[in-house]
């Protein structure tokens, strides 16, 4: 038999009392997490998103309620009132708040019963049950304290950002959910139309050209906590509904965008107690290539950058070396710090991460007792010592070696950095390395069709220094110079996680179409897709920018978790679906009917 809760009321959260609440009377409500009997005396930790007390059913002073709590099981919802008591010395529990005192139940009030859970909420992380399992039971695995704690943290972040917002003089604006496509590089989510027959919106990849339109509106300073919607393979780091901060200003420099920007990090950090140094350092996307062989490098690894050594390599006849070179390719190396002690297994393991990232091979010295490398064979030792010495190796050191496409060897050596640092633990705790990635290239060559794309998107300014290199590559059929353009892009980047992106926009529909042109849209197709974004180029637009911080990534860094899921309340999973409401799902024959749809199956 369940009990009414009537008007009984709580006094307290399982998370609050504390020595000084001795002697209280009080009233706590919420989840049983684990019950221990022993005869005459029954013990029932109550949880509730504040924490945990213990509460204590004594068969003597309050046979009812000790009744009661022995009925109930995991999970069972209950109402306890009754006197807060000091436990014994013994039986303290420092790990716990609330671990000097338990409450001394007088009546208990079982509001709801639980069937046994398919899942603990009590195991370790690494005990856990399958991530299936527990998103389909997404409410349970929410019930788990560290869950709550992020999502609670996730508030306290978008508090800090409407505040923040609103004293930087910016107005937040909703923009509408159904669109037309706006390309960021994904697949869009499009939404059939019943009242259009054969039209569809579009969700949107993020608020891009409506924030635009809002510069153009003249309201000056945007912004929006936005859903964000792509159709994209799925990574640990990336989920198909995601949420921006989306931001915009008109008139603004480069200087003001990354000052409004760096204070909002600071603001947000200052959260979990950590302040980033500011202003935080700049490179420009060539430097940071060359540097680190990333556009999102970790700075909290000290050292371990990229090393030219094809100079040192001039001539060589080691045909894998010598046909990258030749091929307008090149020889880089990373130093590992003590490295020599690397074992073979750990050196074949990095070859087989470094081709996951391309690289044909991954050849290695050893700066030991004596020099040994995958390369004394084919080299012999004196070119060996001499790649050394070019990457500034010392005794005891290693360096790792990758040769090909500079695209590769940049992407291979990059990810190997980061791999050797996580594995020989060279990332110092609680370290924040923040940083500004810019002047990305406006455009980026696909090999496989053979045609630029915008790295960013298309609606990214040049530098003003390169827009002669756009009309010479539109107008005058120097096509490669196309690849040469930088951006006025930017990328804010903590401990090599890419926190936003954003850009100084084309202002100018001269400049906006010679950019579309320059992606291989004809005037007719830029008018479909574009012409109301064109059209309103001519009414007066003013220099704008702005830039978009991923909630999601954001909170993962300020939570200190490698999954996306663990910072989101309802996530999907890795194949885009939700296992809890089970969607995407079909909808009956009547509803695609409505919709002008038919449904062709393989
Ligand atoms: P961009 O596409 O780089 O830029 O997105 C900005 C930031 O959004 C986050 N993000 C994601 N987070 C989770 N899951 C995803 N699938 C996902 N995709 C992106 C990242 C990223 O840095 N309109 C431009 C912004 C601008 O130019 O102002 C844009 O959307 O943190």
């Amino acid at each position: 038999m369940l009990d009414h809760l009537g008007n009984l009321e709580r006094t307290h959260s399982c998370g609050t009392l504390r020595a000084s609440d001795v002697g209280a009377s009080v009233t706590l409500m919420g989840w049983v997490a684990r019950r221990r009997d022993f005869g005459e005396l029954t013990f029932i930790d109550l949880r509730d998103r504040d924490g945990i007390t213990q509460v204590v059913f004594n068969s003597e002073d309050a046979p009812e309620a000790h009744a009661k709590a022995k009925e109930s099981r995991g999970e069972f919802v209950i109402a306890v009132t009754g006197e807060v008591v000091l436990r014994d010395e013994a039986s303290r529990n420092p790990k716990l708040p609330t671990g000097e005192v338990e409450v001394q139940a007088r009546e208990v009030l079982i509001l709801n019963d639980a069937r046994t859970l398919p899942f603990q909420l009590d195991s370790s992380v690494d005990a856990l049950a399958s991530e299936d399992l527990r998103l389909k039971y997404r409410y349970l695995d929410l019930r788990r304290p560290q869950l709550q704690a992020n999502l609670r943290l996730r508030h306290r972040v978008l508090r800090e950002i409407r505040s923040y917002m609103d004293q930087q003089g910016f107005t937040e604006i909703e923009t509408p959910i159904l669109i037309k496509s706006t390309p960021e590089g994904a697949r869009d989510y499009i939404v059939p139309s019943r009242v259009q027959p054969g039209k569809f919106f579009a969700l949107p990849q993020s608020p891009q050209l409506f924030k635009q339109l809002c510069m153009i509106a003249g309201l000056d300073k945007y912004f929006q906590i936005a859903r964000c919607f792509r159709d994209e393979d799925l990574r640990a780091d990336r989920q198909p509904e995601f949420t921006q901060l989306d931001l915009e200003m008109s008139f603004a420099t480069l200087d003001q965008i990354y000052s409004v920007t760096e204070g909002l990090f600071a603001r947000i950090f200052k959260l979990i107690g950590v302040d980033l140094p500011l202003p935080f350092p700049r490179f420009t996307y060539a430097e940071a290539m060359r540097r680190w062989g990333s556009d999102k490098p970790d700075l909290r690894i000290d050292g371990m950058e990229l090393q030219n050594l094809s100079p040192a390599l001039a001539g060589t006849t080691f045909a894998p070396y010598a046909s990258a070179l030749a091929a307008g390719g090149e020889v880089q190396g990373v130093v590992i710090k003590g490295g020599a002690g690397l074992s073979r297994k750990v050196l074949d393991e990095l070859q087989e991460f470094a081709k996951r990232y391309g690289a044909a091979a991954l050849a290695w010295i050893k700066l030991g007792d004596e020099t040994t490398s995958s390369l004394l064979k084919v080299l012999g030792e004196e070119a060996v010592n001499g790649l050394a010495s070019t990457a500034a190796a010392k005794k005891g050191d290693a360096v790792l070696i990758v040769a090909g496409k500079p695209k590769t060897v940049a992407a291979s050596l990059g990810a190997l950095r980061n791999e050797v640092a996580r594995r020989e633990k060279l990332i110092p705790a609680n370290v924040y390395a923040p940083l500004w990635v810019t002047e990305f290239p406006m455009f980026e060559y696909h090999d496989d069709d053979g045609r630029y794309y915008a790295m960013h998107h298309p609606f990214t300014s040049p530098l003003d220094e390169d827009l002669d290199l756009l009309e010479r590559a539109v107008e005058g059929g120097e096509t490669d110079l196309l690849g040469k353009l930088r951006t006025k892009a930017y990328d804010p980047v903590i401990n090599g996680v890419e926190l936003a992106s954003g850009s100084i926009r084309i202002h100018r529909r001269d400049v906006q179409r010679l950019v579309f042109k320059a992606l291989g849209l004809t005037t007719e197709e830029a008018r479909s897709r574009f012409g109301f974004f064109l059209d309103a180029l001519e009414y007066g637009t003013p220099p704008h920018g702005g830039i978009a911080p991923g909630i999601d990534r954001l909170m993962m860094v300020l939570a200190g978790t490698e999954n996306i899921r663990d910072v989101m309340a309802f996530p999907k999973t890795a194949s885009a679906t939700d296992l809890m409401i089970d969607a995407p799902g079909e909808v009956d024959q009547k509803q695609l009917e409505e919709l002008h749809l038919r449904v062709v199956k393989e």
